[in-house]
């Protein structure tokens, strides 16, 4: 039997091409690899973390879904599935739950940065412990269960390869260490699954070339289904440094050395090569050629995409027809955990 192979993305709003370098587009060329017994899913759950409206979401739901198929991820080779569509995930995430302090929960970063969002961003460096502490108590409590859930998302199929960008990384640490500890105390049963990461694990946002790209942060991002002039505008604007030398250099050019970075994602030249194709030229002519590389690399999906957004009662068949799949599959993993911790026998 081949390998299990999962991951999800929250529909939580548009993806940018740090989510399609860093995620999607590995989903699609591990796939297509015929190595690993792939599953690939909505991450509803984990979006309901932010509080949406009814409406938002559901729409993000039928486009996340949209993105995963024009971007080449095939129903006959993979699962694709809704998270929220699979109950015996809740009585994992319980059971899980039971075995992690809640001080591990408060650690992880990204638990912070979330709980830190609600704190004006000039008053966050001040913040003290107990006013952290204070925050953290009005928190939904849903955001300090996200690795929890997420690990049950992972081991309910008894993941072993998760693809992800650098920012998960932390989250697939705490489940092997949930993995191991449950398989310490109750036997064998989780294999302590791994993170695949591409050459692009963390892009820079555009108007801040320290911060990560990051849907909540829109005016740094270029989204995958942008328009070719909105994709040249935001390229031509992007932050770069004053010298004109290309040169990849994160450090003292992080600006640039972010767009080579795209361009090296999307064509698959490694940077040096990318560095080399630009030599001599000035900033403002490798923006355009950036921008029309982009634009000319997401031309198919864009169209593809709104060809299926065409027919959403087709997209939600996908989804129900792979959740009914994972469903399955789940149901009789958590038989098999439920023995295993002396709750049927
Ligand atoms: P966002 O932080 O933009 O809301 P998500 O949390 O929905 O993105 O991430 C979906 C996937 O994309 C995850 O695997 C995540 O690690 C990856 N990802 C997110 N931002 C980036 C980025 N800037 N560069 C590379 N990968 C990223
Ligand atoms: N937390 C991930 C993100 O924000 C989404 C996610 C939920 C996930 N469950 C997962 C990713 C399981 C990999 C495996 O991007």
């Amino acid at each position: 039997m081949k390998p299990v192979l999962i991951s999800g993305i929250q529909p939580s709003g548009k993806l940018h091409i740090g989510n399609y370098l860093g995620a999607l587009k590995n989903f699609v060329d591990l796939q297509n690899s015929n190595k690993y017994e792939c599953f690939f899913f909505v991450a509803d759950l984990h979006a309901l973390t932010e509080n949406p409206n009814a409406k938002d979401l559901s729409r993000n739901i039928i486009n996340l879904a949209a993105d995963f198929l024009a971007a080449g991820l095939d129903p006959q080779k993979s699962i694709i599935f809704q998270q929220s569509q699979i109950e015996s995930l809740q009585e994992l995430k319980w059971i899980l739950s039971t075995l992690t302090p809640i001080s591990e929960l408060m650690r992880m970063t990204a638990f912070k940065e979330k709980v830190l969002q609600a704190v004006k961003p000039t008053e966050r460096e001040k913040i003290t412990k107990r006013g952290f502490k204070k925050i953290v108590e009005e928190t939904n409590f849903g955001l300090a269960e996200y690795p929890i859930l997420m690990a049950a998302d992972i081991l309910i199929y008894n993941g072993e390869f998760v693809p992800v960008g650098n920012d998960q990384l932390q989250h697939l640490e705490f489940t092997r260490t949930l993995a191991r500890k449950f398989n310490n105390k109750f036997g064998q049963t989780f294999i302590e699954p791994r993170a695949l990461i591409t050459s692009t694990p963390r892009l820079m946002s555009l108007d801040n070339p320290h911060k990560k790209m990051s849907k909540s942060q829109p005016i740094g991002c270029i989204f995958i289904d942008d328009s070719p002039e909105d994709i040249e505008q935001k390229i031509k604007t992007a932050v770069t440094d004053s010298e004109s030398e290309v040169k990849y250099d994160p450090e003292n050019k992080p600006g640039i050395s972010n767009l080579l970075e795209i361009m090296s994602g999307l064509s698959g030249k490694n940077i040096t090569e990318v560095e080399k194709s630009f030599a001599g030229k000035n900033y403002g002519e490798i923006k355009k050629s950036i921008a029309s590389f982009i634009s000319n690399y997401f031309d198919l999906f864009r169209n593809k995409k709104s060809a299926l957004l065409q027919k959403p009662d087709a997209l939600k068949k996908v989804l129900s027809a792979g959740s009914k799949q994972a469903k399955k599959i789940a149901s009789k993993n958590i038989d098999q955990i439920k023995e295993k911790i002396g709750l049927k026998s």
